[in-house]
């Protein structure tokens, strides 16, 4: 893709664009007119070009990008090569994510280290080249997607609260760095919401999840998507270092 074949349209890079949540920003980028440039973390066409017919996508919509952000020199060279193709990036989600649970007692250092590196060190190998190169274009959207259990805990997530609470003071920090060029940087918190990374949970155990949230119910990844559109929306122009919580309730921070 030639920056020629895209110059009609605002660019937004998307992490973890093909699982559960990212696949619901990918749709309401498309829908919205944007040009995606979707991350898996493995070069797979077969996997990709699925993903495009189960969803109703057109392919050239995208460019996929295959980048294992847990290794960081060789995901960062990809990305600049990569941004460095197109006049403008308007928008960065970043919604890659893992989660290696275990009691704090049990857990070995490879679960802390795997889920710090792909949560949390991940975002400076994609934020930096896309940050340095929205200072300047004099502005840019970054929405970084944390968790309710980064805002309050949770048992056997210690390396998952602490990446997620982290990603919420990065955006806090970098929202100063990028406010007088126009760039804005802000986290959306999901609570449990139907993907994959919750779809394997016993049905016993999802029964006494839903009684302590207070809707009832889990989120839909749309409704995720939505609140991403809101911060890379017109109207969200003035809105920075914020972090939005959807999450029917359950945690009010
Ligand atoms: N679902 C929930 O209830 C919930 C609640 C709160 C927060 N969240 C957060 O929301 C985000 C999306 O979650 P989801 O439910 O949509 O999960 P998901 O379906 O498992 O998607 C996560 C994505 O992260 C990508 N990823 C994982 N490791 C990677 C690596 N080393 N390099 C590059 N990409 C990598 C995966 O890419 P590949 O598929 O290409 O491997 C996957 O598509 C995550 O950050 C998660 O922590 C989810």
């Amino acid at each position: 893709m030639s920056k020629s074949d895209v110059s009609d349209k605002k660019v937004a890079l998307v992490t973890g664009a093909l699982g559960g949540i990212g696949t619901a920003i990918c749709e309401k980028l498309v829908t919205s007119g944007y040009h995606v440039i979707a991350t898996l973390s493995q070069e797979d066409p077969e996997r990709t070009k699925k993903w495009c017919e189960d969803n109703g996508f057109d392919s050239n919509n995208f460019e996929f990008l295959a980048v294992d952000l847990s290794n960081h020199e060789t995901a960062m060279a990809a990305i600049q090569q990569t941004i460095d193709k197109y006049d403008s990036i308007y928008a960065l989600i970043n919604g890659a994510g893992i989660t290696r649970d275990s009691s704090f007692k049990k857990m070995s250092f490879a679960q802390w280290q795997q889920v710090i590196e792909t949560n949390l060190t991940s975002l400076y190998t994609i934020v930096h080249p896309v940050f340095v190169k929205m200072l300047e274009q004099k502005t840019g959207r970054i929405v970084n997607i944390s968790s309710i259990n980064g805002l309050r805990g949770q048992y056997g997530q210690t390396n998952y609260s602490a990446a997620k609470a982290g990603i919420i003071g990065f955006t806090k920090a970098l929202a100063y760095e990028g406010a007088s060029s126009s760039v804005t940087a802000n986290v959306v918190a999901p609570g449990y919401t139907y993907t994959p990374m919750v779809e394997s949970v016993p049905e016993h155990i999802m029964d006494k999840i839903k009684e302590t949230i207070p809707m009832s119910r889990l989120a839909s990844a749309k409704e995720i998507a939505a609140a991403c559109m809101y911060l890379i929306s017109e109207d969200a122009i003035f809105v920075t270092g914020e972090t939005i919580s959807v999450n029917g309730g359950q945690y009010m921070s």
